[in-house]
């Protein structure tokens, strides 16, 4: 028997988006790079890197390893920062199909006011923006916002003040107390919370007793942070009543439902995208299949885990 296809819809503050997978900043580059490999009007949202205003190489090499179910990266937020964005890559998400959300990071308050006014300064296909306030990889700015709740009330409500577009405060582990930083960022006037960002990491070659990463540290990813991604999501579920999109480890249909239970209205895919392009498409076509078949909404299933007595 066929089912018909179900309804995986779902609302993040004024914006209707397709499906709850969508692909995970820095992992599918500005958006238009997989177009070819991917049928990415199918994702329920892009997630483009990290822009910043001024063009950056990121950080010397090695800048990428793998670790057991992950990896380390250190990119140090390398773009082309917020100009040549405009000029090149806002033309061609006119007919690209898929709600693009464009990742902004900074390292300073005005950066990022800066980076977000110029591009509500021109029109765009741009539906919203992702803050991160949690890059591990650059010496000043990134964490430093996301490991502090005044920093983060006044960040996002500086930029809340300046678009109607959604905004998402991208959320780090990193911290002792996530809840108190996504409270922040709901009462800083977000309509999303993400998390997690990349769990702070290092690796070392035992055979040259060197890094394997030039700067030391870098952010883990991968199913090694599954775990400490679900924590989380249902550690914040029950602080805030604005969504949380769900990120770490995330490989199959099954970690998307889990998320969920865990209290995610949406989730991204990350670290998997390196490895097969096309994840994100097959990972919609058995949740498609799930939803059917256990006759749920996806609504009904946030934040549903089942507790012991
Ligand atoms: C980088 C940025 C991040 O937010 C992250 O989690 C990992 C790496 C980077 O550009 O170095």
């Amino acid at each position: 028997m066929r089912f018909a296809l179900a309804d995986l819809s779902i609302q993040i503050g004024h914006i209707r988006f397709n499906n709850p997978v969508f692909v995970a900043s820095g992992t599918f580059g500005y958006g238009t790079e997989n177009k070819e490999l991917v049928d990415v009007s199918k994702l329920g949202a892009i997630v483009t890197k990290s822009i910043t205003l001024n063009p950056r190489e990121g950080n010397p090499p090695p800048r990428l390893v793998e670790t057991p179910s992950g990896m380390i990266n250190s990119i140090g937020l390398a773009n082309i920062g917020v100009d040549k964005y405009i000029s090149d890559m806002l033309p061609v998400y006119e007919g690209i199909g898929t709600p693009i959300i464009m990742n902004i990071a900074g390292s300073s308050m005005d950066e990022y006011i800066s980076v977000l006014e110029k591009i509500e300064s021109v029109s765009s296909a741009i539906v919203g923006y992702e803050i991160n306030i949690s890059c591990p990889n650059v010496k000043e700015g990134g964490m430093q916002f996301g490991i502090d709740c005044s920093m983060t009330e006044s960040l996002t409500s500086a930029l809340r003040k300046r678009t109607e577009k959604l905004l998402i405060m991208k959320l780090s582990p990193n911290v002792t107390d996530i809840s108190s930083i996504a409270t922040s960022a709901e009462n800083g006037g977000a309509d999303a919370v993400s998390a997690i960002n990349t769990v702070v990491g290092m690796s070392i070659d035992h055979k040259t007793a060197k890094s394997n990463i030039y700067t030391t540290f870098g952010g883990l990813s991968g199913p090694a942070i599954k775990p400490i991604g679900l924590a989380c999501v249902h550690k914040v579920f029950h602080s805030i009543t604005i969504p949380i999109i769900g990120i770490g480890g995330i490989v199959n249909t099954g970690d998307v439902v889990e998320y969920i239970l865990a209290g995610a209205k949406a989730v991204q895919v990350g670290t998997a995208n390196f490895r097969d392009p096309g994840i994100c498409v097959k990972i919609l076509n058995n949740l498609d299949l799930y939803i059917n078949k256990h006759n749920i909404t996806l609504n009904n299933l946030i934040g549903s885990v089942k507790q012991y007595d």
